[in-house]
């Protein structure tokens, strides 16, 4: 009579597990994967990172993002939004603490596996560095033609980028000849042309007037649509708040 005993208990283990899923999706910031554990994309544990100047830009900052989860950080000029993302692309490294991204603590990521780990993750920044005498395929190209991928593959893949930005038939063009917008968009065809994980945006509309910076919001927001993380820096408190979206605010350290 051992095997009822056993079944009651399962049970029990399988509405133990329901009722944490459900009090958890109720507070809306925590996923559970297929094996039961807690999952996110990005985490900071006690992160604080000091210029060598001797800037303290973060302070022993705890944060989530889930994986799948779009999320917004503001905060004042110096508040340390573009510190944080630089954490995360591996361009900066913090002082003290973890930043743990996709299960992988990259304070032992081996230095042979940072270009990969790079890979996986697309940046657009403000000023979208473009190449100014290369033509848009060129720029969106860029990241592809370092990872060694064949030509073939490669237009089939910015044909791909570009269409989700809206920028077929501009292929040829050299950024000059395209608006502010236009320019913003090559850039993030750029950035995830390479179908990254993580999409992390700087200021990504600072130049655009209202209803272009929306566009690009929403151009963000079906890259998420597809599964993509996605992490947006901006102060522009009005557009942010439109896209109905996590809003993290990064207060400014004391005294710095
Ligand atoms: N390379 C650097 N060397 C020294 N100090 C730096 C460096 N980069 C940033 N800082 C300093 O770190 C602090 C945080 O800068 P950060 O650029 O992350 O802020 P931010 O929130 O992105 O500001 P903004 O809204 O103006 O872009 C600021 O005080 C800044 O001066
Ligand atoms: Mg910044």
């Amino acid at each position: 009579m051992l095997w009822p005993l056993i079944q009651v208990r399962l049970l029990m283990v399988n509405y133990v597990t329901l009722a944490l899923h459900q009090n958890l999706s109720l507070m809306g910031c925590q996923s559970i994967n297929s094996k039961g554990f807690i999952s996110f994309m990005i985490e900071f544990k006690e992160v604080s990172k000091r210029y060598p100047t001797g800037q303290i830009a973060l302070y022993n900052v705890n944060l989530t993002i889930q994986a799948g989860e779009m999320a917004f950080i503001t905060g004042h000029s110096g508040a340390g939004k573009s510190t944080l993302l630089k954490l995360i692309a591996l361009l900066e490294r913090p002082n003290q603490g973890k930043v743990i991204v996709n299960g992988v603590d990259l304070q032992h990521l081996r230095q042979a596996k940072v270009p990969a780990y790079r890979r996986g993750i697309g940046v657009i920044f403000q000023d979208h560095h473009l190449l100014s005498d290369r033509s848009v395929f060129d720029n969106v190209a860029l990241p592809l033609m370092i990872s060694g991928m064949p030509p073939v593959d490669i237009k089939r893949r910015i044909h791909a980028a570009l269409d989700k930005v809206n920028l077929l038939g501009k292929e040829k063009e050299l950024p000059l000849m395209l608006s502010a917008g236009e320019k913003q968009r090559v850039g993030i065809a750029r950035a995830v042309v390479n179908k990254p994980n993580i999409i992390l945006a700087d200021e990504p509309t600072g130049n655009l007037d209202p209803a272009l910076a929306h566009d690009i919001m929403c151009t963000f927001r079906q890259f998420n649509e597809l599964g993509s993380t996605v992490l947006i820096a901006s102060h522009d408190q009005l557009l942010i708040e439109t896209m109905k979206k996590r809003i993290i605010v990064l207060q400014k350290v004391q005294g710095s």
